[in-house]
């Protein structure tokens, strides 16, 4: 009898190397199922808190709670068995000091089992981001837009439109690479900053938003599954689930009405 190979998930040091390598693929999933398909292409998997506006109507994601990030964090992972999964921190739960953030960081870890948190901001948060790693809590940073910070940028702008604010981003990509981070999400930023920040880091950039000199991409879900009927210029759309569910839902509609469904197939004699 042959004893099958457990399948290692990704760890975060494992995307560390991967630094100017083959591009990292990922996206954000919520649930289990859609997640477990994603499982098979992507290297990780956010559960982002996005969450707050794709699955629960949220016009940002300041409205987000740790107990929700917890819920899907665990389906996900449930869902999923090579990609590293990595939670992110919403808003309110890491920012006020590094013990605020670790004590919340790892009950994110030890709920969701997750191997890695994700938190926004750069050189205000680098303290924060050595707590986490120096105590065993891998960290992705986030910087360019970041949307728990919206209300302050006075919406979701693109950044790095004026040069000026170009040592302000490189600033903050050092500062979470010397804190720690293990790799950098890039969002809504130009592109030739975004391909000059990841130059000059020895971290894995991930674009959204960014272009494709990132080292990697990511997108939401749902959006490029055509499920948000308003999509960011950022996003490619590569299905059209949202006409797919309404054809779909017109159909059973029509039959229920019709007495066509249940037909003979689905009824038990
Ligand atoms: O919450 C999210 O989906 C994200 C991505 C935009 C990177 O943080």
């Amino acid at each position: 009898m042959s004893v099958q190979k457990p399948v290692r998930r990704l760890t975060a040091p494992q995307i560390a190397k991967r630094k100017g390598g083959d591009p990292i693929v990922s996206l954000t999933s919520y649930h289990a199922h859609t997640a477990a398909i994603v499982d098979n292409y992507a290297d990780f998997i956010l559960v982002g808190d996005s969450l707050g506006m794709v699955m629960h109507g949220m016009e940002s994601t300041v409205g987000v709670t740790l107990d929700l990030m917890i819920m899907h964090g665990k389906a996900v992972v449930r869902g999923t068995k090579k990609a590293l999964v990595v939670v992110d921190m919403p808003f309110g739960t890491y920012e006020e000091s590094p013990s605020e953030a670790f004590r919340n960081a790892a009950r994110v870890m030890k709920e969701t089992q997750c191997g890695a948190v994700k938190l926004e901001g750069g050189v205000r948060m680098a303290e924060t981001i050595r707590f986490l790693t120096e105590r065993g809590i891998p960290v992705m940073a986030h910087i360019g837009l970041t949307p728990q910070s919206v209300h302050v940028m006075g919406g979701f702008k693109t950044q790095g439109r004026h040069e000026d604010d170009w040592d302000q981003h490189f600033e903050d990509a050092s500062a979470v690479t010397e804190a720690g981070a293990f790799s950098v999400v890039l969002e809504g930023m130009v592109e030739p900053l975004a391909a000059q920040i990841t130059r000059e880091i020895p971290i894995p950039t991930i674009g959204i938003g960014a272009s494709a000199d990132c080292d990697g991409q990511i997108l939401v879900l749902e959006d490029m599954l055509g499920l948000n009927p308003a999509p960011p210029k950022f996003v490619k759309v590569y299905g059209n689930l949202g006409g797919q569910i309404e054809a779909a839902v017109k159909a059973y509609s029509d039959e229920v009405k019709d007495r066509k469904f249940p037909a003979e197939d689905q009824v038990y004699r």
